[in-house]
Parts: structure tokens; sequence; C-alpha cells
């Protein structure tokens, strides 16, 4: 764990310091920090209060005050140079380009919040439900909801029907906007079709969505329901050609969008935003991780379809004026150095991206780099999953041609921007290859052991935020209880006056005060920097009529960094075959989506339990791992754990081959 000395252009000459003495102002008063920080952007009303702690852990940011976040992200931009800026190089799958202005952004948000208000009827406060893949209508789409004091909730466009209909069903969408198709890998994926069926599924459980936008983008037949479907092009031709729709103006401390994500339970949450504190806290974030410059042409290799396409594709790159690239297919379609060529096409200043992709691009070998010009490179950006020291490496010298910091960022979907990252637009820290380095401004980090002690140097642990953030969820949509249970129930202590956020992520802190993220610390699998949870996937394997049990656990994958693998129990009359296997995977696919597909399954007599019929998913992760599987005196029947060995033996033989 030591520092490296790393030399960076003199753009970035490394201070500790210098980081370190602004972090620890940033701290002695967050409430004043915060304050200064929000008045960087605009408002409609300013606040009467900096952060209401009256009702923990419900934190309210800027209470009284008003805004809407599009003033920051597009209508400031208006009767600027800004407004002839690129703001999306788009570039679709099969190769077709568009290129987007900000004033061409502007119109044409105003143009679709003009016709879903006038034709397809969104008020304020309104949730929509958007399920679209990586097309500049996706942005458009967020962005005239929340013109509108509408809600948005983006479904990853890879989700399922199944999965879909959960979430309109939770939000109690009326407006789904979707798209006929997309490319994927070179093929067309049918995605109305999964939108017509999640409407079918949702309205069997009592929410009817009225109306379905449909953005043509693949040219494939679609069934257009009258009087419910419309067409997106339809819709903006209607709207008056200089349409302009004023921002309502919403409280602070309403909600912005939901975005889900998986639980230990078998129903995603509903992780809800707020209007200002969001809005404040990424304005802030992006600025400290990417230090923006007017040149820049920055990149995002992510979906927006989870929270870091929400907030640096859409929400925090627009509200510094950056250009973007936006990408809708796979990354090494057709050839692997897809992701390469578009950084030299477009001279890409500053590109983020997950170790998945990473790791995956590295396997392909350096032949793919090298065709390419990536000097233009100046930051680096890695989320979603710890990195490893050697792909760190990688990324630093072939990549970034040792010349540009790596900014690995750890957060999550409920942090609402980075939270522990180094901030190149601050004041850079020296790197080590695999930490995030230290907690961003404002941010009270910290790291305890189970029992709530302060972990020593090097004691692995638990990370925990000490003192709210702007950019903190509001709560689980629907489910207040349940936002206090997963994340304040662990180390909180009500009667004292105390609160604290628990992340469910493994931590350790070096001899330099450097944080190590170690990894999730609940029965949430990160698959290829997606969450998921067991329990969900668990579920989904019982629905196919053969299941009588199931366990699925992570196993360490080179790639994925993690991928499920089931434990099957039949029920009696069924035997374990291949078929049995595949259609238990197609289940999955159905009730969930490709990304949750189990890469085994592997069929036992009996999983390991408790006497109280727990199932022990740490002996079955030990044993994947090939650890000790440590105590066992309290399973019911030890014969259990061999099953179990000699499954994973099996298994492990396979993957060799
Ligand atoms: C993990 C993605 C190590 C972590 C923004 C967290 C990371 C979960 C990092 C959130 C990182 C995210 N290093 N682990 N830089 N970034 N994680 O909600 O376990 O999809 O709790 O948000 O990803 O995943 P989510």
């Amino acid at each position: 764990m030591s520092e490296e000395a790393l030399p960076f252009s003199e753009v970035y000459v490394p201070d500790k310091d210098r980081y370190l003495e602004y972090y620890r102002k940033s701290i002695e008063d967050i409430e004043r920090f915060w304050d200064e920080r929000a008045r960087e952007l605009i408002w409609i009303k300013t606040w009467d209060q900096v952060l209401d702690r009256s009702n923990p852990p419900f934190y309210r940011w800027f209470k009284g005050g008003y805004t809407n976040i599009n003033l920051n992200a597009l209508d400031k931009w208006i009767g600027t140079s800004t407004a002839n800026k690129v703001a999306y190089y788009w570039e679709g799958e099969p190769g077709d380009r568009r290129v987007i202005s900000y004033y061409d952004l502007y119109v044409e948000v105003n143009r679709f919040a003009w016709a879903l208000r006038e034709l397809v009827g969104v008020k304020e406060g309104d949730a929509v439900t958007i399920y679209l893949p990586m097309i500049p209508e996706l942005p458009v789409s967020m962005l005239a909801v929340t013109r509108l004091g509408g809600i948005h909730s983006v479904v990853f466009s890879g989700f399922s029907s199944s999965a879909l209909a959960d979430r309109i069903v939770d939000a109690r969408a009326r407006v789904l906007i979707t798209a006929d198709g997309f490319y994927r890998r070179g093929r067309v994926i049918e995605l109305k079709k999964a939108a017509d069926e999640a409407v079918k599924l949702a309205e069997d459980r009592g929410v009817r969505v009225e109306k379905v936008v449909v953005v043509r983008r693949a040219g494939v037949d679609v069934n257009m329901v009258e009087g419910r479907d419309y067409w997106y092009h339809d819709l903006v031709n209607e709207a008056p050609v200089k349409a302009y729709v004023k921002p309502v103006p919403r409280k602070s401390d309403d909600v912005l969008f939901i975005l889900y994500t998986s639980g230990t339970t078998g129903r995603p949450k509903g992780i809800m935003h707020s209007v200002g504190g969001y809005m404040t806290y990424v304005y802030n974030v992006f600025k400290w991780n990417w230090d923006p410059r007017s040149d820049d042409v920055f990149w995002c290799a992510a979906d927006i379809g989870w929270i870091t396409g929400h907030t640096y594709i859409v929400y925090g790159p627009l509200m510094h004026g950056e250009t973007q690239v936006m990408y809708e297919g796979a990354p090494d379609y057709p050839q692997p150095d897809r992701i390469w060529s578009m950084i030299e096409r477009y001279s890409v200043t500053v590109f983020y991206t997950s170790p998945t992709l990473l790791r995956l691009l590295l396997r392909y070998g350096d032949k793919w780099i090298e065709k390419h010009d990536l000097s233009s490179i100046r930051i680096l950006g890695t989320v979603g999953e710890p990195i490893n020291p050697e792909v760190w490496r990688w990324y630093y010298k072939k990549i970034g041609g040792g010349r540009a910091p790596i900014v690995d960022t750890w957060w999550q979907t409920e942090t609402g921007a980075a939270m522990i990252s180094p901030a190149p637009g601050l004041s850079l820290v020296p790197l080590k290859p695999g930490s995030a380095t230290y907690p961003l401004p404002g941010i009270v980090a910290d790291i305890l052991t189970p029992d709530g002690r302060k972990a020593e140097p090097g004691e692995k642990g638990l990370l925990v935020i000490k003192e709210p953030w702007p950019g903190m969820l509001m709560g689980i949509w629907g489910d207040p209880d349940r936002y206090i249970k997963t994340y304040w129930a662990m180390f909180s202590r009500p009667g004292d006056g105390v609160w604290i956020y628990y992340p469910a992520d493994y931590a350790v802190r070096d001899e330099d005060g450097y944080f190590w993220l170690l990894g999730r610390a609940d029965e949430v699998l990160n698959v290829a920097g997606h969450r998921l949870g067991t329990i969900e996937l668990e579920d989904a394997i019982v629905s196919h009529p053969a299941v009588s049990e199931a366990a699925v656990v992570g196993a360490p994958d080179p790639i994925k960094g993690e991928v499920p693998v089931a434990f099957v129990v039949l029920k009696t009359g069924y035997e374990p075959s291949e078929r049995l296997e595949e259609e238990i995977k197609e289940e999955v696919r159905k009730l969930i989506g490709p990304i949750a597909v189990p890469s085994r399954i592997l069929f036992v007599s009996k999983l390991p339990k408790t006497r109280s019929g727990k199932i022990m998913r740490r002996i079955m992760i030990a044993l994947l791992h090939g650890k000790p599987v440590g105590d066992v005196t309290t399973l019911e029947d030890p014969s259990a754990v061999d099953e179990v060995r000699s499954a994973i033996e099996e298994f492990k033989k396979l993957m060799k081959e």
C-alpha cells in the first residue's frame, strides 16, 4: 500500500496537504460549507435553512428553497456561447451519428415537455417511467419530465418486461416512455414488445399505464394501441417550433427522480433523490472529480439506466456545459477497439468507466489500443467495483500514457455522486493503485468494526458516513421503514441522537489514511458493476415449477468481478439435467433480465442450513473461494457441506476446460 511516484502532466501536481487542508475546513461546519456551495447554482428562491435535522434520518436539504434542475442544466446556457457548443456527440452501434448542441437540446426538451403536458397530460408530481436505450431521447425525456416538475423513474433497457412491470407498479406510473427497439451486437432488441408485456402485467396488478410514448430508433414493426400509444416524433412535431415551457418551480426537498436498486429482499428499492440536494451535490462533485474545462470532451461509458449515467451523463456534465460522447451499443462491437477508436475520433479528454469494462478490453490485447492516438486524455476514472492494482496500472500506462491521474470513485445509487475519490479539480493527492484515496469535501467517512468500534489502520471494517450530505437519498419510495432499517439501523443510536449511514461496504484505511474499498458486506452481488440481490435471484429461480429451494452466491470471475452461481434443490419427481439448467436460467432472464442469469446452476439434494432453517451462504462462499468453511456446529446436517463441496469441485473443473 505504498505511494508510487506517478508523474502527471504539470497540470496535476499532487499535493496532499493542500487537499487535506481544504477538506478539514469543509467539515468544520458542513452546513456553512454546503450553503456556500449551493450558492454557485441558480435557484428560484433561496433556502431558509441549509439542513433540516428535525426528523432524522429523513434529513432535508435547503429547506424553503425552490428551483428546477433545468435552469442549471439547460436554460442557463441559452444566450451564452455554450448554446452553440456540442452537448452530445452521439454514436449508434451501427455507426450512425448525431451531433446535438446545447441549443438543440433546449429546443427538443421544450417541445417534448410541451407535448407531454398538452397531449399526454403529465403534471407536477407525476411519476413517469422511462425505458429507453442509450439514445439522445433518453436525456431529453428526463429533462422534459423534470422541467414539468414530474418525477422520472428510468428503468435500464436490459431489464425484462417483468422487472419493468414491478417498477411501474411500485412507482404507480401512468406514463411510460420507450422505443421500438435498439441495436446490441448487431441485433435489434425489440423494446416495445417488452414494454407492451410489462404494461399488461402492471394492469393485472391494478396499475394502468394510460399513455405510452414510443421513440422510433430501430425501425422495426411495433403494435401501436390507438388512444394509448403515441410516436415520440409525432408529439414533438405537434409542439410549436419555438415552444417554451417554463420550468416548474419545485421545492428543494421534492423528489427529483426515483431509481430502483437491488437490496437484500426480493423487492427492489425505489431510491428517491431530492431536487435541491442532488443538484448541489452533483454540481460540486463533478467539478472536483473532473476539473471541467471549456474544451473538454467528456465520456462516461455507462448506461443512463444506472445512477452513474444519471449523474455523469445527464445532470453533472450538462450543469457544467460539457461536450460529451454518448454511445448506444456494445463496447467491443464490431471490433474490440470500438471504445479506443471513439476516444480518438472525438478527442476525448476525460474518460470514465468500470473495472469490468477495462478487464474485458485488457484481455483483447494491446494491439487494439496501439492503433489509436489517445493523447487527448487528461483524466481517467473508474466506478462500480474495486479496481485491481494490475488493471489500474495498465489503465494508467496504456490508456492514459502515464499522464492522466486515475480518479477511482466510490459511491452508490443512494449517495447521488462520488463520496470517496481523488479530486483533481481541487487538489490531486498522490495516488495509490486500487485506493479511492480520501473522502470528498463535506463527507465525514469512517470505518467501524461490527461492534461499533473505530477500526485501526489496516483493520478491515465497515464503511460509514457520519454526517448528512446533500446528495443523500431522501428515502425509499413508499417504504420509510425499510429506509431506516437498511441504511441507519446498523450503527445509529437514536436515543443519543447519533445517526450513522451504513452503505454495507467493507473497507480498510491504511497508515496514510487512504481508503480501500473491499466489496459488499450484505447479501448483494456486484456483477460487472451491477448490484443484484441474492434473494431477488432466488425468488426468480424458485418460481420455476421444478425447483424446491435455491441459494445464490457470488463466484469470483476474472472479468465481471463476480458472477451468480445457484445451488438448487429440485422437487421430488424431477431429475437434474442440462435442459433443466437452461430452463431455470431462462426463468431468471424472463423475470429479471440477461444481466442476472447465473453462470451455473449446481444441483444438490440439500442446502447447508442452520437448525433454525437459515441457509448458510457463508459456507458456500468459502467453498467457492477455496477457503476453510469455519464453524459448522450450528449446521442441521453436516453432510450438506460435502455435497456442496463436490458440486463446486465439479463446477471448477468445468470452468477450467
Ligand atoms: C460498489 C454505482 C469499490 C460498492 C455508483 C457500492 C465500488 C456499490 C466503487 C454501489 C469503487 C462502487 N470501488 N467498490 N470505486 N464504486 N462500488 O448503487 O459496493 O450501482 O456499494 O452505484 O458498488 O453500486 P451502485
